[in-house]
């Protein structure tokens, strides 16, 4: 169901049934009750809740606000001077046209939009509407003090709420350069903010064949998988695995201009 924090005023609860429309999901008006009981009331498993602060997810009597998670650090070590393992895999360019074709939360897609600059293009597919929703809201507002480049490249993520293959049937062949996958399945993550969240409303489903072969016809120069370390999906799918290892997941490559 899609709610409002305590002693809503008008803006939130137009707010609430602008999310409520959106999501097609059930609104539920608070007066003076918890959540936990307006839900029990609603038989509802989850609630969608237009806060101030913005919306944010309450399921299990726990609280879901949305964060950028490791794109942080991963942003800083950039601005250092550092590498980033997903750039390098993807092979990112100034200027480059992205497909982040599992969106998630978009710490990829951050980091993607950085590397791509003002003159790129990222655009982040997810096709659970919930995440989609958080996600488009949380790169729309989400400022960090310290990092300011973290915000410029957050707004500049386009969200498309979307089942990749449908999003990719649409586009012409070799119109973007880069196409990244990051799906969930068979992957036990690292425990961090969000992720949770993630294992309740994500999309667990393999990657389709199907797929990765209308990316190939999209992209022009790279399609890129990240998966668990020594997974067989790498060969199975046709990725070449980049030999450097990170941590529990590895990415792999289909480089299209060899
Ligand atoms: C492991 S998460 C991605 C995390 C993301 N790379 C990040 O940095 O936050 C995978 C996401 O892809 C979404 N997803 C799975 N299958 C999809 C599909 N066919 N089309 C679009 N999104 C999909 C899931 O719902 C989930 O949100």
């Amino acid at each position: 169901m899609v709610t409002t924090a305590a002693r809503a005023d008008e803006g939130l609860r137009s707010r609430a049934r602008e999310i409520a429309r959106r999501l097609e999901l059930p609104l539920a008006i608070r007066r003076r009750e918890s959540l936990d009981e307006l839900m029990a009331a609603r038989g509802a498993r989850f609630a969608v809740v237009a806060a101030r602060e913005g919306t944010f997810l309450y399921f299990e009597g726990k609280q879901y606000r949305y964060h950028p998670g490791m794109a942080v650090g991963r942003l800083r070590q950039v601005l250092r001077g550092g590498h980033d393992p997903l750039l390098k895999a993807a092979d990112i360019r100034p200027g480059d046209r992205v497909v982040d074709a599992t969106l998630g939360f978009g710490a990829d897609a951050m980091l993607l939009s950085h590397a791509a600059g003002p003159g790129g293009r990222v655009v982040g597919v997810e096709s659970r509407p919930v995440i989609a929703w958080l996600a488009e809201e949380g790169l729309r507002t989400y400022v960090h003090p310290a990092v300011p480049e973290l915000s410029s490249a957050m707004r500049r993520v386009e969200v498309i709420q979307s089942d990749h293959l449908d999003f990719f049937r649409r586009l012409p062949d070799r119109s973007v350069d880069v196409i990244y996958f990051d799906p969930m399945f068979g992957r036990t993550v690292a425990q961090s903010r969000g992720i949770d969240a993630l294992r309740v409303f994500g999309d667990a489903s393999p990657l389709r064949p199907e797929a990765v072969e209308e990316a190939k016809r999209v992209a022009r120069r790279r399609v890129v998988m990240k998966e668990r370390r020594g997974s067989d999906a790498f060969a199975r799918l046709g990725f070449v695995p980049v030999p450097k290892l990170s941590g529990r997941v590895q990415f792999g490559v289909m480089n299209l201009e060899d």
